[in-house]
């Protein structure tokens, strides 16, 4: 049976202003991974329970990994960097989640048998050269579909270090290669574009692993000398500022309303959104700060925006908004003047082909829009716009961004909204809907 919610009714007034959101995705993917390859029972606090997450630990389980849940907190309980049980004929199936297919790769280095990884459909679709090509330096063995999965894994007793330049400000590609080397006997060095950097702070901070990281003016450089066992650790893992956008960005396109939501992940390499839309002309403040494991936390506040105003936007900041476009295009679309933004090609790499989706629902919602060379996109802001028609969202290969986008913007400009695959946002933010409900959003 088709899933699907329908909408068509603006949220006037917040019945509460004050919410929590889920674990950190990406933060929670590593703890896992992470905690396997430790010495010991590592436990994870505010852990997410997504989709995403759960096929990261249904794949550490199959390697013979214990992991538990108890009420408040998950106990991974890990066996060292050779501790993984490499069975015959494995098959291993990432669902939707690009980290988890990427990551996980690395962690199979030493397999003495041949590994089959798989996803749904949408990740079926998604480029794994990117990491094939890095890996297969330092030794493994692939087989793919065309750079696609199903891949075929098998790993080597015969490793060696790489130097490896990531060239697409991928944190994935990244942190593949990070992972690897911990079992390489070493020096890996890295040279990249700047991306998030939670792996670095995890190894630095948490693992406490002998590795050194540069900042240059264009590049990060990293070396991480391998082949060193790390113990159990704990973490208590802070809300996701990817989730957090959709409130933000509800409570900002709405009129008169604001909302404080507490504990998100303000690490400077995934607050471009916060950036992006304050020079926009939004008001959003940090409280409460501290930070954590190298990590930076804090309480965001929100109110309704008066004069949101158009940007040209330097691409320098697409990495650290990466997973936010498809919102910060929607506040475009309601801000006065033109907005470009330039140099997106990696958001058609994602769960879905965001950037052709993001021209295609502001189209569809009236707003004028072109594309431009270089994966660009211009967009003519239209700050009166309101909505009385009906807006059908199906086919978009339930890419979780989608589905919350489309949501926000059925709340906040009206019309009727028919959005199918409703239950899409459970790869990411679980509790996306219940917090809508929880504010006062009528969802059908
Ligand atoms: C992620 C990195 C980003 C992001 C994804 C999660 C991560 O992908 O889009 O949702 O956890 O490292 P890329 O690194 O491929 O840009």
């Amino acid at each position: 049976m088709k899933k699907i919610v329908v909408i068509n009714k603006k949220l006037k007034n917040f019945k509460t202003n004050t919410i929590d959101i889920n674990g950190d995705k990406s933060i929670s993917i590593r703890f896992v991974i992470l905690a396997s390859l430790s010495k010991g029972k590592c436990i994870a606090q505010n852990i997410l329970k997504s989709e995403d997450v759960l096929s990261v630990i249904k794949i550490i389980r199959k390697l013979g990994i214990k992991i538990k849940f108890k009420k408040n907190y998950c106990e991974v309980y890990g066996k060292g960097l050779g501790g993984y049980k490499f069975k015959k004929n494995l098959i291993l199936n990432a669902g939707n989640s690009g980290t988890t297919a990427r990551l996980i790769c690395s962690a199979l280095i030493n397999s003495k048998h041949n590994i089959k990884i798989t996803g749904d459909e949408s990740l079926k679709k998604r480029d794994m050269y990117r990491i094939i090509n890095p890996l297969t330096k330092f030794g493994l063995n692939f087989k793919s579909n065309n750079g696609k999965l199903p891949l075929t894994i098998k790993g080597s007793s015969f490793l060696q270090p790489i130097k490896y330049f990531e060239k697409l400000g991928s944190a994935q590609c990244k942190s593949a290669v990070m992972i690897a080397s911990l079992f390489v006997p070493g020096k890996t060095q890295i040279k990249s574009l700047p991306s998030r950097n939670h792996t670095e702070l995890m190894f630095q901070n948490v693992l406490k692993l002998p590795i050194k990281i540069k900042r240059g003016k264009n590049y990060d450089f990293i070396e991480i000398d391998g082949k060193k066992e790390f113990d159990a650790f704990n973490y208590k893992i802070p809300g996701d500022i990817s989730s957090a956008s959709f409130f933000i960005v509800l409570t900002l396109l709405s009129k008169n309303l604001k909302l404080k939501i507490r504990n998100i992940n303000v690490n400077p390499s995934r607050i471009g959104v916060i950036k992006i839309l304050n020079l926009m002309g939004a008001k959003i403040k940090l409280i409460n700060k501290k930070t954590y494991n190298g990590e930076n936390i804090a309480d965001l506040k929100i109110i309704s925006a008066k004069n949101l105003k158009s940007i040209n936007l330097n691409p320098k900041l697409n990495s650290s908004a990466i997973d936010e476009f498809l919102l910060i295009f929607l506040v475009a679309g309601l801000s006065k003047g033109v907005s470009t933004f330039k140099n997106l090609g990696e958001l058609n790499k994602k769960e879905s082909k965001r950037l052709d989706w993001g021209f295609k629902i502001l189209r569809m919602i009236g707003i004028k829009v072109s594309k431009e060379k270089n994966n660009g996109i211009k967009i003519w802001g239209n700050p009166q716009l309101e909505l009385n028609k009906t807006y059908k969202i199906e086919n978009y290969l339930k890419d979780h961004r989608i589905f919350m986008l489309s949501v926000v913007a059925a709340l906040t400009l009206g019309g009727k909204w028919i959005i199918h695959d409703s239950d899409s946002f459970k790869t990411s933010f679980p509790s996306f809907l219940k917090n809508i409900k929880k504010l006062g959003g009528k969802i059908n």
